[in-house]
């Protein structure tokens, strides 16, 4: 499995860039302005993450390969609408963390994912939907800001639609419903799912941490 660094870059930068004076944007004291700019720094590393890993494999991933493996039509077309929202969140994150003062805490990583089959594909999007509900019910407790704390809510409320679409429309695990519309309560569920799903991620001087996601597929 190739290693990835971003996740604990990301994390690294945000110290460094509070020192970095800028100009504008509603003014918050120094420590609510640190807290928010980990909390968003988190989510977006999630964020990212997601994006790169929905768009690769869709870009993998035709819609004859999700036919042939078994699944509706509309599924690769609901995880289209899984990555337009992804990309929704990443660029309202990138765009709160640089009104924060924290621009250079925003830039995206590279990543490659150990996707082959359309099987795969689905069960990987399974565990990083687990990670996002987990990410964003974290960020909304932990957050200081009334603002975010609302923004949090609305984009778990995402998460959890399209981790539950999947389990339900996508691998049928239960028969409850096909469709994005009726989300499962956030508290219900998925701290659990998350258990056992390993992030390898590499920092710049070429040590190995797990962090947390993946994991899993390859062994
Ligand atoms: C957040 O902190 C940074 C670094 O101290 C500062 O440049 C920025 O203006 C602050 N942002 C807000 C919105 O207060
Ligand atoms: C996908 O997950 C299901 C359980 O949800 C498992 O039975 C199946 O073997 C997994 N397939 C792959 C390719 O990992």
């Amino acid at each position: 499995m190739k290693l990835s660094r971003c996740l604990t870059i990301l994390a690294a930068l945000l110290p460094i860039t509070l020192a970095a004076p800028t100009a504008s944007g509603r003014r918050q004291d120094g420590a609510t302005n640190d807290s928010s700019s980990r909390v968003l720094g988190d989510a977006l590393s999630v964020e990212q993450l997601a994006v790169s890993f929905y768009d690769s494999s869709l870009a993998l991933l035709s819609a004859d390969d999700f036919r042939a493996a078994g699944y509706a039509d509309g599924v690769r077309q609901g995880y289209e609408q899984v990555l337009e929202s992804a990309k929704a969140h990443s660029d309202y994150l990138v765009g709160e963390i640089t009104n924060l003062g924290h621009a250079d805490a925003a830039v995206g990583c590279d990543y490659t994912f150990p996707v082959k089959t359309t099987e795969d594909f689905v069960n990987m999007s399974e565990k990083l939907q687990a990670l996002a509900v987990s990410t964003y019910a974290g960020g909304r407790d932990r957050s200081q800001s009334d603002t975010y704390t609302t923004a949090f809510g609305k984009m778990l409320d995402d998460e959890t639609r399209y981790a539950s679409w999947i389990s339900t429309a996508v691998k049928h695990e239960d028969s409850a419903d096909t469709s994005f519309k009726s989300p499962l309560s956030s508290r219900q569920g998925f701290p659990d799912t998350v258990n056992g799903i390993v992030v390898y991620s590499q920092n710049e001087c070429g040590t190995t941490t797990v962090t947390g996601f993946l994991g899993g597929l390859n062994n």
